[in-house]
């Protein structure tokens, strides 16, 4: 087994009704005046919003709120928030909503206490952060994992530019997570979300680093749980066992369980974020559009690793590493449509693309053919090209 450090300070507080307690929550980590952030209304219409003030009134807190952070988090919402809200003694954040509003607070927190105020800087890797104003969320989705991540994505909308950062301040105090809250969500967001678990697990499973078989199989029980219970969420939205199953599962997808210094891969993510970036496609829809292209071109690395996840995950039942690790492909795509995610270009709302902006996409992902992404199968600017012109279709 590899060596690794892992170290998740963030407290969960999982299951019915969880949200009355996060005055709670804040106040035991010692904030005061709180600056509230939530999504484009859907926490309002349910009466969530509603439910958390009152929570943070009863425990004798100041709060401000914010509201109006949409999919795929904007720069200029994240500026314009730090101004408002620099000279106003906040001293932590409460994120109500999904990874949008989540990544919007640290990316807040990140800029409230950086002296130049650029907070873009961090995203681009130009500067490190050096503090941030904490923060905890009360979770509505499960999906992004950004409740108890390191990392914050937001998009840069000028520059058509989605980045991500990664930083141990990123870290939410706490993660407040009713599976209740996510029975309200449209079958599009539920499938989305789903997919996105998915690939946080399967963005750490293809690794080059052998052993630890712990983690794979701990690997293995998250896509099953999510193979088996999505499926259930979209025909019965309200399903609470399917709700909370799919939850947990989004936290520990993303909390590094399964990746334990082994090495990320994350090629699928980077690839996706660039159609995010340039077309504002829904974040888990631009995985599934990427993961059978990015699978077909790194498979002849390690066509075993491949045919073990059909065996242990899909039903695979073929023996042979080479027909096997096909069929596993095959069967992960077929799982994506029967979630009515698109699994091509050409089948998602972004459609087929002219070879110039395939060429945007390339530069884009590898930074103007800067780096290489991955480290199961690395891909220079050259390979990415190839992948997202194999997703044209
Ligand atoms: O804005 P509202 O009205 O709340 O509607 C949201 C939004 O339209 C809706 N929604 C959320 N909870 C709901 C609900 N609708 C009804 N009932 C509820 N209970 O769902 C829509 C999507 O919300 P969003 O926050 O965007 O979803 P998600 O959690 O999938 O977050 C996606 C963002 O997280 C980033 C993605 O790139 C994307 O920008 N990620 C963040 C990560 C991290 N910080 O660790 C890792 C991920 O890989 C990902 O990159
Ligand atoms: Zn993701």
């Amino acid at each position: 087994m590899q060596s690794f450090t892992y170290y998740v300070p963030t407290k969960i507080l999982f299951g019915r009704g969880t949200e009355s307690q996060a005055g709670a929550a804040v106040r035991a980590e010692g904030g005061r005046r709180v600056l509230v952030l939530y999504g484009g209304g859907s926490a309002q219409r349910s009466g969530l919003l509603d439910r958390v003030t009152r929570s943070l009134e009863e425990a004798g807190l100041t709060y401000f709120l914010k509201g109006g952070i949409h999919p795929n988090p904007a720069l200029a919402f994240v500026e314009e928030t730090i101004a408002e809200y620099r000279d106003r003694g906040v001293d932590f954040l409460l994120a109500v909503g999904g990874g949008s509003v989540l990544d919007t607070a640290k990316a807040v927190g990140l800029g409230l206490r950086d002296p130049e105020g650029r907070v873009w800087d961090f995203f681009t890797a130009r500067r490190d952060p050096a503090d941030t104003v904490p923060m905890g969320s009360v979770l509505t989705i499960a999906a992004a994992g950004s409740e108890t991540s390191d990392s914050a994505v937001i998009t840069n909308e000028a520059a058509r530019e989605k980045r991500g950062r990664n930083t141990p301040l990123n870290r939410p105090r706490f993660a407040i997570m009713n599976p209740e809250l996510t029975c309200t969500l449209p079958a599009w967001q539920t499938a989305c979300g789903a997919a996105d678990i998915l690939m946080h697990t399967l963005d750490r499973y293809f690794s080059n680093v052998p052993g630890n078989e712990t983690t794979d199989a701990l690997a293995e029980a998250i896509l099953r749980t999510v193979i088996r219970f999505s499926p259930a969420a979209l025909e019965r939205p309200g399903d609470y066992e399917a709700r909370s199953e799919l939850m947990w599962c989004g936290s520990l997808s993303h909390n590094d369980l399964t990746g334990l210094g082994r090495g990320k891969d994350f090629s699928v993510h980077q690839l996706g974020h660039e159609l995010s970036g340039r077309y504002g496609i829904a974040h888990g829809a631009s995985l599934t559009i990427m993961w059978p292209a990015w699978a077909r071109r790194v498979r002849p690395t390690d066509p075993e690793r491949f045919a073990r996840l059909g065996r242990t995950v899909f039903g695979v039942t073929e023996g042979a590493p080479e027909a096997a690790s096909l069929a596993c492909i095959g069967a992960a795509e077929d799982f994506f449509r029967r979630l009515g995610l698109p699994v091509t270009l050409g089948g998602s709302e972004i459609g087929l693309l002219p070879q110039a902006e395939l060429e945007a996409l390339a530069l884009g992902c590898s930074r103007g053919r800067s780096r290489s992404i991955g480290t199961f199968c690395p891909l220079d600017h050259q390979g990415i090209l190839e992948v997202y012109q194999a997703a044209n279709r």
